[in-house]
């Protein structure tokens, strides 16, 4: 399933992210907040379990997350910013890394990195990078997870190419895919047309 958030403030901080004007401290502090919405949809069905809280002026019936529930799975390096603008509303969360890289003249991901939460395979894994564009990079991640033992992963993207949504649900139907726009295609270096750019260099000043 692909589900494209289009809340409001969502869309509004999306169209400052594309803007080649937003230098890398804002576009930081924007795609955290976009991710801390996005998340706010990709959790809506979580489980949680009644408790019991007293207030001054009373005992209130109320719900909690069980906090063994989720991870993290942030794709290195523009993950990262998404990660933690997630951990900012779900403190408890697990974190892992995949560090992957796609090759420029080739296109294929090349990985460098894995450090997964030891219980990995027992919590639903939200994997993170804010494009998906010929969906190497996603379908590379998710399938190491698989290998670990994960059962239910979601992708959150910001912005994705109809060219990768293609390619990652043959390659796991199984992930549901969270994006905030679909865009129109790819160029001839895998680049998302219109996109925002190389996510990367432009969180970082790379480039
Ligand atoms: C970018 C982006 C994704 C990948 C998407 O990362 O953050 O991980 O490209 O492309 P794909 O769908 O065609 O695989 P990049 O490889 O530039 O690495 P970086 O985050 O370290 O800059
Ligand atoms: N990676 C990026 O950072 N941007 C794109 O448009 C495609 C891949």
């Amino acid at each position: 399933m692909v589900i494209v958030v289009d809340h409001p403030l969502v869309q509004h901080k999306l169209t400052k992210l594309r803007d080649k004007s937003t230098e890398p401290k804002e576009f930081r502090e924007l795609l955290s907040e976009i991710s801390s919405l996005m998340l706010y949809e990709v959790t809506r069905n979580l489980p949680t379990k009644e408790v019991e809280v007293e207030t001054p002026l009373g005992i209130a019936k109320g719900k909690v997350l069980n906090n063994k529930d989720l991870a993290i799975v942030p794709i290195l390096r523009a993950g990262l910013v998404m990660a933690e603008g997630m951990l900012r509303i779900l403190p408890s969360a697990k974190v892992g890394h995949i560090g992957l890289y796609r090759d420029p003249n080739t296109l294929k991901p090349v990985q460098y990195y894995t450090k997964l939460p030891e219980d990995i395979d027992k919590r639903e894994v939200v994997v993170v990078d804010p494009m998906l564009a010929t969906g190497g990079s996603a379908i590379a991640a998710i399938s190491i997870l698989k290998t670990k033992g994960v059962k239910n992963i979601k992708f959150v993207c910001i912005i994705s190419a109809p060219e990768g949504i293609e390619a990652l649900k043959n390659s796991h139907p199984d992930v549901d895919i969270y994006t905030a726009a679909i865009d129109e295609k790819l160029n001839d270096h895998g680049y998302i047309i219109p996109g925002l750019g190389d996510a990367g260099d432009r969180l970082f000043g790379t480039k």
